[in-house]
């Protein structure tokens, strides 16, 4: 299975900050944002991974994160040129992902919980999609499941007014080849774009989509303004600060993983010394 991590958009509702800096590479705690779903790939298991980002951005993201090598991992980049909407990643993104399958998540999300790498690995090998549902107060701000009363999903309607549950769809997707020739056939909605809405209800028609509820000890945070910004990083501080173990270290991951060896961790923890992200690398090696 290959990555995709979606970092293009406007970012209108951050500006003026997204005026100078895109969304994705605005700090979250300690680390650039892109880091939490870059990570999350990573704990699933994947190492090829293409960064879809805005032709402005581009390069800040290949600075950032170069071709992943040191990381064990090999990136590709793709521009979008004009933000068509999120199932637009599968058209753009169609030469990259060949023949294999594919896992997108949304370059401004944020996932922590137990075990949650182990459970992602169980979707990578996926007969049609996969995605989750997760619990919410305001379900109308993201798309919306419709069950049956036997948790049958009935329906899946991209910010509804009238939400029909409390589970909105958080932005990690696991699927099959199909999802680009679905994303082809798709036409832009009333607001113009390829919805992502549209590609699981085509799944859901060919009864191959699977819709998992994800477990309310897994944290899922979407910053999308500036409070949820703040909220989002005052988040990764207070655990890492409790556990001295930090949240969407891709470093430590490659190294967890087997991707790099200790002596290629204890270089990359050199130059980062001084911040204490270099101190925190060289203390796993103890
Ligand atoms: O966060 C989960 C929600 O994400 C889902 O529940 C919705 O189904 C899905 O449509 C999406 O809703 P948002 O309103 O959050 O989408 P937004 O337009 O904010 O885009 C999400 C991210 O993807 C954002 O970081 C920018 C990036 N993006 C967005 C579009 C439309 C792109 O890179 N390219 C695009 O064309």
């Amino acid at each position: 299975m290959k990555g995709i991590i979606l970092a293009g958009g406007s970012g209108t509702r951050l500006y003026p900050i997204t005026h100078g800096i895109c969304k994705q590479l605005m700090p979250i705690y300690d680390k650039p944002m892109v880091y939490y779903p870059l990570s999350t790939l990573m704990l699933a298991g994947l190492r090829e991974i293409l960064i879809i980002t805005t032709p402005r951005d581009q390069e800040r993201f290949k600075q950032l994160l170069g071709d992943g090598s040191h990381l064990g991992c090999r990136f590709e980049y793709v521009v979008q040129d004009y933000p068509r909407g999120l199932a637009d990643a599968f058209v753009v993104g169609a030469d990259f992902i060949g023949n294999d399958k594919v896992c997108l998540i949304l370059g401004d999300n944020i996932f922590y919980g137990s075990a949650f790498g182990s459970k992602l690995k169980e979707n990578t090998d996926p007969d049609g999609g996969i995605i989750y549902a997760y619990h919410t107060p305001t379900p109308e701000r993201l798309a919306v499941v419709e069950f049956d009363e036997n948790m049958k999903v009935l329906s899946i309607v991209e910010k509804p007014k009238v939400p029909k549950s409390n589970y909105g769809i958080p932005g990690l997707y696991f699927y099959d080849n199909d999802a680009i020739a679905i994303a082809k056939e798709a036409k832009p909605s009333a607001r113009g774009e390829l919805e992502i809405t549209e590609l699981h209800n085509g799944y859901l028609k060919k009864d191959k989509l699977k819709v998992s509820i994800m477990d309310r000890g897994t944290a899922w945070i979407d910053p999308g303004n500036f409070d949820d910004v703040l909220k989002a990083s005052q988040f990764v501080q207070i655990i890492e600060e409790r556990q001295g173990q930090k949240i969407g270290c891709i470093e430590e991951i490659a190294w967890q993983e087997g991707y790099i060896t200790d002596a290629q961790l204890a270089e990359l923890a050199e130059p980062l010394k001084k911040s204490g992200y270099g101190q925190y690398l060289l203390g796993l090696l103890d």
